[in-house]
């Protein structure tokens, strides 16, 4: 028996649970939607600098002020008037790995401690990326494009980069998965046997989990800090706004560390070796 190595199963199970829930983490409206990669706050979307013109900014304003009876920077410097869902957009998008969910904050986009209420999602898929700027074309109402939101080049940008990274994000998070579903069978292996072989194959395969796990986290920490730096870069501007999902990033690190933590204990049994039967060391004292 080799009881050290329940602890090295513990970071395995614990590892393999939290990997599956970041991967699977808002697969739909009702499971751990508050674990998102970022959200997306597009409710103030119009009301910004670059709306505040007095010259009667073409397209977007003007056909909303006729719409609703009311002069154009009246409609820019009114926070309550909600430009977004008068656009038929959603206030919010919840990135998640595979998906992405859209809903409205309640009461208010403005209000402290606004809650979300989201009210669909995507069909998950592992090739996701989330693309916003084709979403909201798709569904600004005829006669308005996103040159009249100032929909900004630089998302687009971001967003292909984006494609691209978190395909890598997917495959790593699966292949985390694997390697801490078999650490735990290593790890049961290695509580029943005391030679330095399942403790090296314990240690393997604990190490390989951690380096898997640790580039998906490195990948998906990346892709949040670029995307809402990008975002936010036009707050001002048009009125979109993004904040990182601090659960996920605690969650994917946390999954990083106990596998590392399992690492050094397989590795510490490896190089300790087989314990001495009990007889010998009482026949010495
Ligand atoms: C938002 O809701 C809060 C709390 O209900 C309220 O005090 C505030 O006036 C609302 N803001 C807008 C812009 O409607
Ligand atoms: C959404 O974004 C707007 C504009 O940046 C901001 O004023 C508002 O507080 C945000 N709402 C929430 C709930 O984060
Ligand atoms: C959430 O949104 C739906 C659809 O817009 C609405 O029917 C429901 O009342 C909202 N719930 C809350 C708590 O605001």
């Amino acid at each position: 028996m080799r009881l050290s190595s329940l602890l090295t199963l513990a970071c395995a199970i614990t590892a393999f649970i939290l990997s599956i829930l970041c991967l699977l983490a808002g697969n739909t409206r009702s499971f751990l939607q508050d674990t998102e990669l970022l959200t997306l706050n597009i409710s103030q979307l119009g009301h910004g600098s670059l709306f505040d013109t007095s010259d009667g900014d073409g397209g977007l304003l003007s056909t909303l002020g006729n719409d609703i009876q009311q002069g154009v920077n009246d409609i820019v410097n009114d926070l309550t008037v909600d430009i977004a869902s008068l656009l038929g957009l959603p206030d919010l998008y919840n990135v998640h790995v595979l998906d992405f969910c859209q809903g409205t904050y309640s009461p208010n986009s403005t209000a402290v401690n606004a809650k979300k209420n989201i009210t669909q999602c995507s069909n998950p898929t592992l090739g996701f990326h989330f693309q916003p700027t084709q979403y909201i074309e798709d569904h600004l109402p005829a006669g308005i494009t996103l040159d009249d939101i100032h929909w900004p080049s630089d998302v687009v940008d971001a967003e292909r980069t984006i494609k691209t990274v978190s395909r890598v994000m997917v495959v790593f998070y699966i292949i985390g998965i694997v390697f801490s579903g078999l650490a735990m069978i290593t790890a049961i292996a290695s509580i029943f046997t005391d030679g330095r072989l399942s403790a090296f194959i314990n240690w393997l395969v604990d190490i390989l989990a951690f380096g898997a796990l640790g580039v998906a986290s490195a990948v998906a920490t990346a892709v949040i800090v670029i995307a809402v730096d990008r975002i936010n870069k036009y707050t001002d501007e048009i009125g979109i706004s993004a904040s990182r999902g601090g659960r996920f990033l605690a969650m994917t690190w946390a999954a990083t560390a106990v596998m590392l933590l399992a690492s050094f204990v397989s590795i510490v049994q490896c190089c300790v070796g087989r314990r001495r039967p009990k007889r010998y060391e009482k026949g010495e004292y």
